[in-house]
């Protein structure tokens, strides 16, 4: 099987392209990345002689080479996006042009290329927030996001629905909750903390820190993308959590503990605007129908993830520098 993957140089799609290499000794991966600030190829270096991986840089609003690429692939797995909450509340145009733009440019794509097998992997975000105690969201959840990065999101799920009702485009979709886990961008939550504990530094928690997410490690989605790219029903979409609902200020205890350091680092700061009160994931259909359930517990998944940060503190400095950026140039541009 030949996948295009696009976002591939991002958190997760980093770590699916390492799980599909790994795992399928015969398949071959197109990563189509436009490498934005997000976008680090040091995350996969490992292939960087790999017979079965090729990188195109690339955007996927560029037509013409996502037709030229989607023509070559069995499957399309898209992660690229724009994925960061508090920079699309400063600037949403990125978002809107990626995420909803971008998405329909691979749609269409597909849909020349004779219909190719699409899968589309978004956030438990487009459902909204929840109150203490509603439950969770599962596939019927109505769709009532909430953020500009959370509205591009559920603009680009209507489209893939979209494509599936009008085109018949073999699609599937899944939702899902707030992934931790190797080669995060320390932009985000988890790998925020860690970095900045790391250094000494102090941790901004927005508001009350009373903010509720479920953690997912990252390893446990991949293997979900897997098990729905295989074995998933077309036109199907799949709720994927990882079973560890957690208020902000848990996680920032927890990794203080973990790493020796004092409560006193803990610095609240102004909240983010429009901030989501809770995220929670019921993933009983991808437990019964695929037998998908997570298997890294979160305390487990934060050891593991605050080791891999301790380990890798090159990675993580060469991101805070913008050193990271220059991999680009010193492996492909030669
Ligand atoms: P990320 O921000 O780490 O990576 C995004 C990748 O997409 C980067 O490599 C970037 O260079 C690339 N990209 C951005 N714009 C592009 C464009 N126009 N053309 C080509 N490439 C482009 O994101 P992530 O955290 O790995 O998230 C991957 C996907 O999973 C996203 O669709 C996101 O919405 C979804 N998701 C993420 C989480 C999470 O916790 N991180 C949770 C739920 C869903
Ligand atoms: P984040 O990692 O940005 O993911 P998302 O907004 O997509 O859930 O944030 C996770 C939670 O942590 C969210 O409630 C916002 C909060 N947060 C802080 O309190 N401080 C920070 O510095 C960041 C980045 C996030």
């Amino acid at each position: 099987m030949k996948l295009l993957i696009t976002g591939g140089a991002g958190f997760i799609g980093s770590n699916f392209v390492h799980h599909i290499l790994k795992t399928y000794p015969d398949y071959e991966i197109i990563n189509l990345d436009a490498l934005t600030y997000a976008g680090n190829l040091e995350n996969l270096k490992d292939f960087d002689n790999e017979p079965r991986y090729t990188f195109v840089k690339g955007d996927i609003c560029d037509k013409a080479l996502v037709e030229e690429l989607v023509a070559k692939v069995d499957i399309v797995v898209h992660f690229a996006a724009e994925s960061h909450v508090d920079r699309s509340i400063f600037d949403s145009e990125a978002f809107v042009r990626t995420n909803v733009i971008g998405t329909h440019t691979l749609l269409e794509a597909a849909r020349k290329a004779g219909n190719k097998r699409f899968h589309h992997v978004s956030t438990d975000e487009v459902f909204g927030s929840l109150g203490a105690d509603e439950a969770p969201f599962s596939e019927i959840t109505p769709y009532d996001p909430r953020s500009p990065y959370s509205a591009s999101k559920a603009g680009s799920d209507h489209l893939v629905r979209a494509y599936f009702h009008t085109h018949n485009l073999p699609i599937t979709i899944s939702n899902c909750s707030n992934n931790y886990g190797p080669y995060h961008f320390p932009e985000k939550l988890i790998p925020l903390i860690i970095t900045n504990l790391i250094e000494g530094k102090e941790i901004p928690i927005y508001g009350d820190g009373l903010q509720v997410r479920d953690w997912l490690y990252v390893e446990d989605h991949c293997k979900a993308i897997d098990l729905i790219i295989h074995q998933g029903k077309i036109g199907e979409t799949y709720c994927v959590g990882g079973a560890s609902e957690k208020p902000n200020l848990e996680i920032a205890k927890a990794i203080l503990k973990l790493l020796g350091k004092d409560e006193g680092l803990i610095k609240y700061v102004q909240d983010r605007k429009g901030h989501d009160r809770r995220y929670a994931i019921d993933f009983s259909k991808i437990k019964s129908q695929l037998g998908w359930e997570p298997q890294v517990t979160f305390e487990e998944g934060l050891q593991k993830t605050v080791a891999w940060f301790l380990e890798n503190e090159a990675w993580w400095k060469n991101v805070r520098s913008g050193q990271y950026q220059e991999y680009y140039n010193q492996q492909y541009k030669k």
